[in-house]
């Protein structure tokens, strides 16, 4: 007769309840203890794991084996056999505890590091986390980078008509310009960069609002025809200093919920340019209609002989002005103008590309569309 087969159906019972109970208890203390060190090292946590499994096994074993079911020297060897076994899986456990914490290093040694490369091979969440923040890092990267060479362009972008606004100001100070012409074109030219600067430092301001989040829009109900047409009526008068031919092409209603002040200032930006870059005689169209996608669009259609297709996808950058136009010229922007007309729309929950077609390039301002 083997020792276990004698143990009643009673007592079997007897044995799961007070493994099962003993497991809990383990199992509480283990909980609790895992919270108290919830902000320590992995490596203590998972330590804390594999003796909360190991010792709520073994528990209720020796119990079992103490008090119920074995007696005599079989007792003694099955109590050994769960000792050696215990102590093996703690050892083994510690082992493959100290693999994970390796792991876990490894990505803390990394992000000390700069710049910062995400380890490869690492467990699926850590591999989560470190590609994160691969990416958290490069574009922060990309906006520091931006936002230095931003600071140098507009320092460059001010100084140039700073100084020449204090030459100016000297020759006419000192009466080395007298002739009545003269004074008068100095006048007027220094006007003119006043003029620009403060469009400038606007910009800037307003740039800087919509990289902050701060930009407060009163959306209200307004028709893209509408906008149009006043944008039309506004850009007017520099088209015809030009030459160039505005014209436009509106759907009867196009309703969108926008702040017709912003949205007018981001076509505004859109039609400037293109008017910048369209020869004399040519022309410039706008456009509001319905897309095949059931978006409304704005598109400004000009005649610049298109755009380098590789700045293309860098037009929206801040500062960028192409690679012909790195010294400001007396029409010439800052570029910051897209740049604000995409931070707008984007604002809107809207999108703003540019493709090149047919004698140049068309820009597109795509809005949820109001139905009504
Ligand atoms: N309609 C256009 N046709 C051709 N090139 C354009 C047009 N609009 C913008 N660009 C290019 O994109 C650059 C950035 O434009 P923008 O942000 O408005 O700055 P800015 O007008 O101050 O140069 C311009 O300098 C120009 O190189
Ligand atoms: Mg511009």
């Amino acid at each position: 007769m083997t020792p276990y087969a004698a143990a009643p159906l009673g007592e079997l019972w007897m044995v799961v309840a007070v493994t099962a109970g003993l497991g809990l208890v383990v199992a509480a203390l283990g909980v609790g203890v895992i919270w108290r060190l919830r902000t320590r090292s992995i490596g203590v946590m998972l330590a804390v794991v594999v003796v909360v499994a190991v010792s709520a096994t073994l528990a209720g074993v020796v119990v079992g084996i103490m008090e119920m079911i074995i007696d005599g020297p079989v007792k003694d060897s099955v109590l050994a056999i769960v000792a050696v076994g215990g102590l093996v899986g703690l050892g083994a456990a510690f082992v493959l505890a100290r693999m994970v914490v390796r792991e876990s290093r490894r990505l803390v040694a990394a992000v000390g590091a700069t710049p910062f490369t995400a380890p490869r091979g690492l467990p699926a969440e850590l591999q989560t986390i470190a590609g994160s923040l691969e990416e958290a890092y490069e574009r922060e990267r990309a906006l520091e980078g931006a936002r230095r060479e931003l600071v140098a362009w507009v320092s460059h972008d001010l100084r140039t008509p700073l100084a020449g606004l204090r030459a100016m100001a000297e020759a006419l100070e000192d009466g080395v310009v007298r002739d009545p012409a003269t004074v008068s074109r100095y006048h007027r030219q220094m006007k003119l960069e006043v003029g620009r600067l403060s469009a400038m430092v606007d910009d800037l301001f307003e740039l800087s609002r919509i990289h902050a989040g701060a930009l407060r829009l009163s959306r209200v109900r307004i028709g893209l025809a509408d906008l149009v047409a006043d944008t039309l009526a506004g850009a007017e008068p520099v088209a015809r200093a030009k030459g160039v031919v505005l014209t436009a092409e509106a759907a009867a209603s196009v309703p969108v919920e926008a702040d017709p002040g912003a949205l007018g200032r981001a076509l505004g930006n859109l039609v400037v340019n293109a008017i910048r870059h369209t020869p004399p005689g040519r022309t410039v169209v706008l456009r509001a209609g319905v897309d095949a996608g059931g978006m409304a669009c704005l598109s400004v259609a000009d005649w610049c002989g298109g755009i380098p297709e590789e700045d293309l996808p860098r037009v929206f950058d801040v500062a960028f002005r192409g690679e012909a136009a790195r010294t400001p010229t007396a029409e010439g922007g800052a570029g910051l103008g897209l740049a604000i007309a995409q931070g707008i729309v984007e604002a809107h929950d809207g999108t703003i590309g540019v493709v090149n077609d047919g004698p140049g390039c068309r820009f597109d301002i795509r809005l949820p569309l109001l139905r009504s």
